[in-house]
């Protein structure tokens, strides 16, 4: 059976945006950037997505278009090796984790979107009486299951549907969605009695926040940027592996990445003059789930016409939820279908059963849903992201140089040196770095001897994996 390639140029382009553009810009970026000095802030999160983000987005490319395989498949054959054949199931797990959650709080942005909808004709939505208690009453329990297997069914069909007729086809129609109503929503808000107070708030330019505590605001600004670029599951990798022709993995690269900062600086353009208008601190919302389900669904509620805006606004969310879960689903499904044979609907339909059953755990248990949500899906993506640097760097070395040049114009291809030595030496101490940090050990032990032991840490991968038998 012949392997399925994305049938225009733009429609990897796309897909891949889709996949980045999700709850991580509409939900958390805004408040990250907000709390971590606005837009100083937006300047380091922007470095940090230029030199960490797009050169990890290149190294899952690299190997995604090179081996024309999904994360385990890739890391097999392109090493000879079954060690990191096996350690390709760990991206089968990210993807399975990550899809748990991300499918319950999908089930809660749909039912908004149900209520808001239905709501139109006659008076305002179930949750315009009191969003608090509202809200509370259905994030978790068997309400929170149902919405999260009727998100996790729409995700399925599209997955279902193949890559072409399912995937490029689905963002192909849902990010231009996403981007006209944003920007239409965006005008809307710049309207309203609060937009001064809340650009001024948002986009203050505050960079004694950074300057206090630089370390601090690297590590949220890090995570950020991984999540919100997908980075780290193996998405990338899945994705890159249907791209057919040559064309210039860096550009591409560089497109998602600004693309995707843009809709998240956006995001903060509609959230914080619509909070603001109605007076309401964004502190008092919290930073959670709480800011965008009962903040802003609050705000709502006060405004003349709120219920057409808030179908609007949870549109939107949905959307841009739905092509990122797609990308989810998508890791396991290429796994099962490249390594197993097995048809594509058999491959979603297990998976789907499967995630039915643990996003059904994060939907009833809370501080599952926490923790999976939180710590676990940091560390997941962290060393997962760590992985594939480290294979490009020590195991295919000028095979991934050859593969980044082929299509690239020439700025990339003077890049492609330094980016090998980014993605192979510094970006896997930077990341051990965090990961350390996550465990706290910095606040413990201070910041050289963790940067000593991360740095000690790295080396010992290098040649951990240099030790490895070479590829047949
Ligand atoms: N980037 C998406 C967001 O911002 C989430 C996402 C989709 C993701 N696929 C991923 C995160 C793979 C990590 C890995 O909402």
């Amino acid at each position: 059976m012949t392997r399925e390639t994305w049938a225009t140029r733009i429609g990897f382009i796309l897909a891949a945006v889709g996949s980045a553009v999700g709850l991580g810009n509409i939900w958390r970026f805004p408040w990250v950037a907000a709390e971590n000095g606005g837009s100083a802030f937006l300047v380091v999160y922007l470095g940090i997505v230029l030199l960490v983000g797009v050169p990890g987005l290149l190294a899952e490319f690299v190997i995604g278009r090179r081996s024309n395989r999904s994360p385990a498949g890739a890391l097999r054959s392109l090493s000879g090796s079954n060690v990191w054949g096996a350690w390709g199931l760990f991206y089968v797990f990210t993807a399975i984790a990550l899809l748990s959650f991300y499918s319950v709080v999908g089930g809660w942005i749909l039912r908004y979107l149900v209520e808001s909808g239905l709501a139109l004709a006659g008076s305002g939505p179930a949750y315009f009486a009191d969003p608090g208690q509202y809200f509370g009453g259905v994030a978790a329990g068997f309400d929170a299951v149902g919405y999260h297997v009727l998100f996790l069914a729409l995700t399925g069909i599209i997955v279902f549907a193949g890559v072409r007729r399912g995937i490029e086809l689905g963002t192909k129609v849902m990010m231009p969605a996403v981007l006209v109503l944003l920007v239409a929503l965006a005008a809307w808000a710049a309207t309203q009695s609060g937009a001064a107070e809340a650009y001024a708030f948002y986009l203050r330019f505050d960079p004694s926040a950074i300057r206090q505590n630089f370390f601090g605001v690297l590590g949220p600004a890090a995570g950020q940027a991984l999540f919100t670029l997908s980075l780290g599951a193996g998405t990338m990798v899945t994705y890159a592996s249907y791209v057919g022709e040559d064309r210039s993995l860096a550009f591409d690269g560089t497109t998602i990445a600004v693309l995707n900062t843009l809709v998240g600086v956006l995001a903060g353009l509609v959230v914080f003059p619509l909070l603001f208008s109605l007076g309401i601190s964004p502190g008092e919302t919290g930073t959670g789930a709480g800011a965008l389900f009962v903040g802003l669904a609050g705000a709502f509620s006060q405004l003349p016409g709120g219920t057409l805006i808030a179908t609007a606004f949870f549109a939107v969310v949905t959307l841009a939820a739905l092509s990122s879960s797609i990308s989810m689903l998508e890791i396991p499904v290429a796994f099962l279908v490249d390594e197993y044979d097995l048809e594509r609907r058999t491959a979603v339909a297990g998976v789907g059963a499967l995630v039915v059953l643990t996003g059904s755990v994060c939907a009833l248990d809370q501080s599952i849903f926490g923790f999976v949500a939180g710590t676990l899906v940091d560390v997941l993506l962290t060393a997962g992201l760590t992985a594939f640097l480290v294979f490009v760097g020590w195991v295919m070395g000028r095979d991934a140089l050859d593969e980044f040049r082929s299509g690239a114009g020439e700025v990339a291809t003077a890049l492609s040196t330094p980016w090998l030595f980014a993605a192979g030496a510094l970006l896997p101490v930077f990341l051990v770095f965090t990961l350390l940090t996550t465990f706290g050990m910095d606040a413990r032990l201070g910041f050289w001897p963790t940067a000593a032991t991360a740095a000690a840490l790295a080396v010992v991968i290098f040649a951990g994996v240099r030790g490895e038998p070479e590829a047949a």
